[in-house]
């Protein structure tokens, strides 16, 4: 993410610093997180304002004409307009081009800086959605809305990552991922309640909305300490050891504030991390940092995300029900994820995984079946019952709940904790950007997709389900209790990566900068022992 951000070290080579959650990094975990809530209430409210009928005949007339007087027109193709997708996608693109320039903005200024801006950009894109009367208001406030999310998406998790102790991070990580979720479902339900309103006013109020987590974000972040590592980084020494005691509750953080300076120090010895990421040694740690979030998005997840009230409205039910059906996806979608972060250190990523794609394999062709049953190709279908219409929504709650537990969090969590720490910002950047650029290509075509590919639509997602859980099955070493300066090991004693690594490349560098040499053996004993740790 950000160019020379560090991550504070962590126990490697047997040392531990205090571990305790204080309640001074919960709630600037919680205000930090906000930043997740501005994700996921995009995500959620633009698939419902998008069905509400005064918003479709405001904006996009065609498209409202097309829904409610050709009544011969395929459900396939009902909402088929690339105007309509752009005011969803855009954002994306805004985001993709402004984590680059966040990540300057977050080393330069510092990592609440970053957030305050993705505030303030975030509330000026709200306002200007919210009072929008032409197209064009309504996709310059939704490109602002994006530059909102790219600095949070890049500034939050690394501001998670550098104020929490180390032991609790991959938890407090995928905590970032429940409040995604959580603004999801927070959208649809204010979705609902607003689609109720009488005239214009309703998708208004929905928009306006999205000023309340991002005034969280930007008055928290005013208030927010400004994280060790980057205080460290702007020579402010002593500051960063007033701070560490804050968070960590402790007096003596001597040994962590020491290993903060070793890093720091090795951040600024590192050449440019563009063409260190390009080398040899490192294609696993490059490869895992574009597939993974690639393969997030290929699972389809956000078609349901941003579309699912058109896709229910088009299986027959009926505004209000479709809103509501989408409120039951959004609770699926953060409870399952509480159980992702209950279970991530325990089952293992691999394990979540693995069991994420097969549910979601299973669903996804259900999904797909019943409506090829139904709609054939021609699109056309007369008599939809209410238990077929219901059965629709149990297979694509079920398919949910999968992703939430597996890619949904860990999407975002294995590509943060696998980069070394010298390619860790830039490789951090590189998955941010794969995962907004897909979600910006999703988006785009999906809906002229689905008017082409009918419902084997369905079917391809399936198909990148299979190729992606096999992925995982092959590819994926276990990550779990590796701790992040160790886990450049792994790939030393994979089938396949290991060859990518020669052999007087078996080192590890340490907390301090010291590197650790092992031997084959050493390494698959060290990974072992660590996979154990509680
Ligand atoms: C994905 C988003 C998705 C969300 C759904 C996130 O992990 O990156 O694209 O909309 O999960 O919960």
């Amino acid at each position: 993410m950000a160019g020379g951000a560090m991550v504070s070290t962590n126990s490697g080579g047997g040392k531990e610093y205090p571990a305790r959650m204080t309640l001074y990094v919960f709630l600037t975990c919680v205000v930090a997180s906000s930043g997740g809530l501005i994700f996921g209430y995009d995500v959620g409210i633009s698939g419902g304002v998008t069905s509400m009928d005064s918003f479709l005949l405001t904006f996009f007339p065609s498209v409202y004409k097309k829904e409610k007087q050709d009544r011969s027109t395929s459900i396939y193709c009902k909402f088929d307009s690339q105007l309509l997708t752009a005011f969803t996608s855009s954002l994306y693109v805004a985001a993709l081009l402004t984590s680059f320039i966040a990540s300057l903005v977050t080393d330069l200024f510092g990592r609440k800086w970053s957030m305050f801006r993705g505030g303030i950009a975030f509330i000026l894109g709200a306002g200007i959605n919210a009072t929008a009367d032409n197209l064009f208001m309504l996709i310059l406030g939704r490109l602002l809305l994006g530059v909102g999310v790219g600095y949070a998406i890049q500034s939050v998790p690394i501001y998670l990552s550098e104020i929490t102790p180390p032991r609790l991070r991959g938890m407090l990580n995928i905590m970032f991922q429940l409040m995604v979720t959580l603004g999801i479902l927070i959208a649809n339900i204010i979705n609902y309640f607003t689609n109720k309103i009488e005239g214009p006013w309703g998708w208004r109020v929905s928009l306006a909305f999205a000023c309340v987590p991002a005034s969280i974000i930007a008055v928290g972040s005013l208030v927010l300490p400004e994280t060790p590592n980057s205080l460290i980084e702007h020579g402010l020494n002593e500051e960063a050891k007033a701070t560490l005691r804050r968070i960590r509750g402790v007096d003596d953080i001597s040994l962590e504030f020491r290993d903060l300076v070793a890093a720091n120090r090795r951040c600024k010895e590192i050449r440019d991390p563009w063409s260190i990421i390009m080398e040899r040694k490192y294609r696993p740690q490059l490869a895992m940092a574009i597939l993974i979030p690639f393969f997030q998005q290929l699972t389809g997840i956000n078609i349901v995300m941003f579309y699912a009230p058109l896709i229910y409205k088009a299986v027959g039910f009926s505004g209000q029900a479709s809103l509501m059906s989408t409120v039951i996806i959004g609770t699926i979608n953060a409870v399952a994820t509480l159980i992702s972060i209950i279970t991530v250190d325990r089952v293992g990523r691999r394990g979540l995984l693995l069991h994420g794609g097969v549910q979601m394999l299973i669903s996804q062709l259900i999904v797909g079946t019943l409506i090829a049953l139904k709609f054939g190709a021609t699109g056309e279908a007369t008599d939809i019952s209410k238990p077929y219409a219901s059965c629709v929504l149990f297979f694509i709650s079920v398919y949910i709940a999968a992703f939430a537990w597996s890619w949904g969090p860990l999407g975002w969590l294995i590509p943060s904790e696998i980069l070394s720490l010298e390619i860790r910002s830039v490789g951090q950047c590189i998955a941010v950007s794969v995962n907004m650029f897909f979600t910006f290509v999703i988006a785009q075509i999906f809906l002229t997709a689905l008017c082409h590919m009918k419902y084997w639509l369905f079917f391809f997602f399936a198909g990148w389900v299979v190729v992606m859980t096999v992925f995982v099955a092959l590819f994926l070493p276990e990550t779990k209790n590796i701790p992040i300066e160790e886990m450049g090991l792994l790939w030393k004693e994979h089938w396949f990566w290991s060859r990518f690594i020669k052999d007087e490349e078996n080192t590890e560098m340490g907390n301090l900068g010291r590197p650790y040499s092992y031997t084959r053996v050493q390494v698959a004993t060290r990974v072992v022992l660590c996979r154990n740790r509680v």
